[in-house]
């Protein structure tokens, strides 16, 4: 069976390309991805010369190279992550979150109902999406699946856009669809905009650790490989036309994870207790900064038996890990035009 993954060079892309080339060798696994800033073939050198892979340079803004791509290869499956994932760039660009989130998911769409309309059975369409669709949750409260949309910044309202178009298909062409909302991933290849890999980068280069407003905000943290068999999970046990929210049972305020990063670090790399927490500094707000995500993962494990393996502090000390022993990859991904970025966001 072909399947199409999309965003597989990307950090989750990349896991969830791994596992599915490795444990499913009758799949033919075709990765497509557009190697944006944020898209490294290093994360695939593993199983890039494997029979059952292939990586496709492309875009899912080309609506006639998205077409030929779908009749050439006739996939019968599409796992969807390919997407512009910073909150912090949405603020800056919105319009190619929209481009990409939005129009890039319905290209998609259209490719695979094109194909497929005349005969569903045996196909899905499954779309990866975000918790931050729900919005922000005060002190209490849990994210369900019924849960009203309510995105705050540009990147949530395209990713909640890209849900209803994937809902839309269903419901108007009877497209078979499945639609998952996950919480905050870290772990090994998560390009260092995103808190935790760029607070471990600076720790290690002695680098300010720039925490947003007053550091309560809350996220609800899950280790990307929990998040990858939660995906294989619900490709093969899902229910067509489900939802289904996935997330760690693991809330922490920034500052108590930053405070938690920096005593791993300083014990990692050999550093006199409290070092690495001398380069935390307060800076100014994230533009409409969400309170806290937290997901009710309920359904998943009752109604197909999934929860996270990996504890925090497990996990967190294996990320850790991860980065110092790959020092080469981090310096690849921060040279040149991240150093224009870096400048541009933090001073
Ligand atoms: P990422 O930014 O690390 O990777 C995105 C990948 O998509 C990159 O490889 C990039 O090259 C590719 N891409 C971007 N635009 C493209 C385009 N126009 N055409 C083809 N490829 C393109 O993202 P991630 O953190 O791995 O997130 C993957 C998916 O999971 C996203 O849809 C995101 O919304 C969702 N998600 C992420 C998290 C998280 O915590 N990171 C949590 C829940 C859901
Ligand atoms: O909840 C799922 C979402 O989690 C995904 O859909 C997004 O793709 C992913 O980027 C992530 O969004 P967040 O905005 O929660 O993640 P980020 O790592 O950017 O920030 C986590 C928290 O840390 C947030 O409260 C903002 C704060 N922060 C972040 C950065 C980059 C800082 O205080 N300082 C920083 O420099």
């Amino acid at each position: 069976m072909n399947i199409l993954i999309t965003g597989g060079a990307g950090f989750i892309g990349s896991h969830v390309v791994k596992h599915f080339v490795t444990k499913y060798p009758a799949y033919h696994i075709y990765n497509l991805d557009a190697l944006t800033y944020a898209g490294n073939l290093e994360n695939l050198q593993s199983i890039s010369d494997k029979p059952n892979y292939t990586f496709v340079k492309g875009d899912i803004k080309d609506i006639p190279f998205v077409n030929d791509l779908f009749e050439k290869y006739r996939f019968k499956a599409v796992i969807h992550l390919a997407a512009e994932s910073h909150v912090d760039r949405s603020i800056t660009n919105p319009n190619a979150f929209i481009e990409t989130n939005v129009l890039g998911t319905t290209n998609l769409l259209n490719a695979f109902n094109k194909l497929w309309k005349a005969n569903f059975d045996g196909k899905q369409f499954y779309h990866i999406s975000t918790d931050e669709v729900y919005g922000s949750l005060g002190k209490t409260g849990l994210f369900t699946e019924k849960t009203s949309y309510d995105p705050q910044s540009p990147y949530a309202a395209s990713k909640a856009a890209s849900d209803h178009m994937v809902r839309s298909f269903g419901n108007t062409f009877g497209m078979p669809y499945k639609i998952s909302n996950c919480s905050n991933n870290y772990g090994p290849n998560q390009f260092p905009e995103k808190l935790i890999p760029l607070f471990i980068h600076n720790i290690q280069n002695s680098i300010e650790l720039p925490v947003y407003g007053d550091g309560q905000y809350t996220r609800d943290w899950l280790y990307v490989t929990d998040h990858v068999l939660a995906i294989d999970t619900i490709f093969h046990k899902g229910k067509k036309g489900e939802t289904y929210n996935v997330g760690g049972l693991n809330e922490w305020t920034n500052i108590d994870l930053i405070h938690l990063l920096c005593e791993q670090l300083d014990r990692k790399l050999n550093k006199p207790k409290g070092t690495s927490a001398k380069l935390i500094r307060f800076v100014k707000d994230r533009a409409g900064h969400d309170k806290r995500y937290a997901i009710d993962a309920s359904k998943i494990q009752a109604e197909l038996d999934w929860k996270p393996q990996v504890t925090f502090e497990e996990g967190l000390s294996k990320t850790v890990d991860w980065y110092l022993q790959n020092l080469s990859w981090l310096k690849n991904v921060t040279s040149g035009v991240y150093q224009e970025y870096y400048k541009k966001m933090y001073g």
